[in-house]
């Protein structure tokens, strides 16, 4: 197919606008996944997500994506060392998503190198989650097709690097580069394709559409959040997290404790605190997206909170920024 926005990654995926709705445990439904891609971006299926926050099983979760859409959907894979269990769990949920025919993914933590062995043959593409020159160097070496670059005003595990300079220091890695961080409105995403981006790709601006199964008061808070009121805090997972300061973080503060960061720092301790990390987080965050304010309110967020001012469709989202970015490209 020839995209309607043509740039390096469009080309590589097969989409009509340069636009990923990034993975996000625990709000990536598969209906906003499904509204991403059919409106000609890109969802990002988060198999965690689809699995234990919105209890689909990982097959029966794409056949209803794609009871919506048949273009291109992409898989996210962290591919952190951490279990063997989670290792073949991981391996298996890659098999099911290339059976049912997704080709694009996005690896992030670990080396990217066995996913990249198994998807290339079979006409997959990869591309790697990276926040600095050093990391894109390490997955370089694994031959992934591109790099998501998570700049420090990202939701999610933030990154330290602005844009810009993210952009300075890969760009000369010589593959396409994504834009992951600080863009809510079509002025951001056309400040991105500038820059030199082959795309973007959006977390929190999709958080607020319709067809994400967040909690209303989840929305609404980041509907009414200034860029101020993003902060990191590390009591989550042990690495620093965005998200938006209410007054339950307000009160627990935003530092783990220094047991915690003692056990995370050891040596024989960290693979432990990890695991402890990743379990409760996994349980926190998915009861505070899906609970609202009543409960412990941890909303991740990013400072791309800015430019997001209505909770509207994730289709109509796509559809206007690409619009928007075709007609910018022209000028
Ligand atoms: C609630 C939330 C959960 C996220 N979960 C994941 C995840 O599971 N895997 C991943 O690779 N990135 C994850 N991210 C990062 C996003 O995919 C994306 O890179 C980021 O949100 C971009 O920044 P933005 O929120 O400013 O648009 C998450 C982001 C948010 C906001």
């Amino acid at each position: 197919m020839t995209p309607k926005h043509d740039t390096p990654f469009t080309r590589q995926v097969g989409i009509d606008f340069p636009i990923i709705c990034g993975a996000m445990y625990p709000c990536s439904n598969p209906e906003l996944v499904a509204a991403a891609t059919k409106a000609g971006g890109i969802g990002i299926i988060q198999p965690i997500s689809m699995v234990f926050a919105h209890k689909h099983d990982l097959r029966a979760g794409i056949k209803l994506i794609k009871e919506t859409t048949k273009q291109p959907l992409g898989f996210n894979l962290l591919v952190e060392k951490s279990s063997k269990k989670y290792e073949d769990r991981m391996r298996v949920w890659l098999d099911i998503a290339l059976e049912e025919g997704v080709r694009f993914f996005i690896t992030a933590l670990g080396n990217p190198r066995w996913v990249v062995e198994r998807v290339r043959p079979l006409g997959g593409i990869v591309y790697h989650d990276v926040t600095a020159r050093k990391w894109a160097d390490k997955a370089a070496e694994s031959d992934v097709d591109g790099f998501i670059c998570v700049n420090n005003r990202a939701g999610g595990h933030a990154g330290t690097i602005s844009p810009e300079q993210l952009l300075a220091d890969i760009a000369p890695l010589g593959k396409p580069l994504i834009c992951a961080g600080g863009v809510g409105s079509e002025a951001d995403y056309i400040a991105a394709l500038r820059m030199g981006y082959a795309g973007v790709q959006m977390g929190t601006r999709f958080i607020a559409t319709t067809e994400c199964r967040a909690h209303a008061d989840y929305k609404e808070a980041i509907i009414k959040a200034e860029e101020s009121d993003i902060v990191l805090t590390d009591k989550i997972s042990g690495v620093p997290v965005s998200v938006i300061r209410t007054p339950y973080i307000e009160r627990i503060g935003t530092k783990a404790g220094w047991l915690s960061r003692r056990l995370l720092r050891g040596s024989r301790t960290k693979h432990w605190m990890r695991m402890f990390y990743t379990l409760k987080s996994i349980w926190q965050l998915k009861e505070a997206s899906q609970k609202g304010a009543s409960y412990k309110d941890y909303w991740q967020a990013g400072k791309s909170v800015r430019g997001i001012e209505v909770i509207e469709s994730a289709e109509v989202i796509v559809r206007r920024f690409g619009e928007a970015g075709l007609t910018a490209s022209k000028r």
